[in-house]
């Protein structure tokens, strides 16, 4: 795997190769040095064009448990507001001798351009409505780890489904795994076509909730809202949120999921996001063992035996 520009690109054997990687990934987090030379004298850039904060700083953590060197690059501080084009920015950095390219963008499709621009490799890290496949390896590890495996499980995800990069990279990931997912959306929040999305809608959640393995909720996206999409937002609430009425209604083995962050009292009941059944901080924390094995698939000798061996645990350089 030379970059991870979207879920798309991979096979489910792909998806599996990665998270059991992961988790492997995943132990060496719970040893007492939690760091290991896999990646030491590689030089990674996060380049992010858009806020991001458990993104940038699941990457960073990764990079630097990796022991890469690791630079951050800020939009917001730098050249590009002089006037600075993204190519020029990017063939600067490339000059500077570097590995990979870890980018979000407010623009689908800028991860894949870039790569004219740079042999780097480039990772994804969220690219306007259009992908997030390093969030959707993240939640589909959480849900291999609760129950697993995802073959047979039937997920929702509810909420600004026409938005969310998320929920286009989590339809392919976790389909591909063997779920059956089911999208619930007002009709102004689903996209005109979803031709191509591996899923089926559903209208009513009430119905749908009984019979869920996960329910996973959306942020109403109102940065991305040319226009008011829903009545309001306790319209909104009331038809397609999680209450604690609604939380009541799911299996008591259910997982309640969030890719963050959270508008608390919107999509998701503030009691809901702390219920014993809701993971949204395991999804956090395992978004370290994840990037960790696709910085490591992308630029490591490809072999997780270099990882593990005595010297890597040992931490010995
Ligand atoms: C998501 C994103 O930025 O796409 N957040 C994240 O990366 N955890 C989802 C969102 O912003 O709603």
């Amino acid at each position: 795997m030379k970059h991870l520009l979207s879920i798309d690109d991979l096979t489910g054997d792909q998806l599996h190769d990665v998270l059991d990687l992961a988790s492997n990934f995943a132990d060496v987090q719970a040893r007492e040095v939690r760091k290991v030379p896999a990646l030491r004298g590689k030089t990674i850039v996060l380049a992010f064009f858009e806020d991001s904060t458990r993104t940038r700083t699941s990457f960073d953590l990764a990079a630097r448990r990796l022991s890469a060197d690791v630079i951050n690059f800020s939009a917001g501080s730098s050249s590009l507001k002089k006037g600075e084009s993204l190519r020029d920015t990017i063939e600067t950095i490339t000059a500077m001798g570097v590995d990979a390219i870890v980018i979000r963008h407010a623009s689908s499709g800028v991860p894949s351009t870039i790569r004219q621009w740079t042999d780097a490799a480039v990772v994804n890290a969220g690219d306007g409505w259009h992908q997030h496949p390093t969030q959707a390896l993240l939640d589909s590890f959480t849900i291999r780890e609760h129950f697993g495996s995802l073959a047979g499980k039937r997920i929702a995800l509810c909420g600004d489904i026409v938005h969310s990069r998320v929920a286009r990279s989590n339809v392919a990931a976790f389909s591909k795994l063997g779920a059956e997912v089911v999208l619930i959306a007002p009709r102004t929040l689903l996209p005109s076509n979803i031709d191509g999305w591996d899923a089926t809608i559903e209208t009513d959640l009430d119905a749908v909730l009984p019979d869920l393995d996960v329910a996973y909720f959306l942020r109403i996206q109102k940065e991305r809202m040319a226009e008011s999409l829903i009545p309001s937002e306790r319209e909104y609430r009331a038809r397609y949120g999680l209450t604690t009425e609604r939380a009541a209604m799911l299996s008591p083995e259910a997982l309640i999921m969030h890719p963050g962050p959270m508008n608390r009292g919107i999509e998701i009941d503030p009691e809901v996001a702390d219920d014993k059944r809701a993971v949204v901080l395991n999804q956090v924390a395992n978004g370290i063992p994840v990037r960790m094995a696709i910085l490591f698939s992308v630029l490591g000798p490809g072999q997780f035996d270099e990882v593990d061996s005595p010297r890597a645990s040992g931490g010995q350089p």
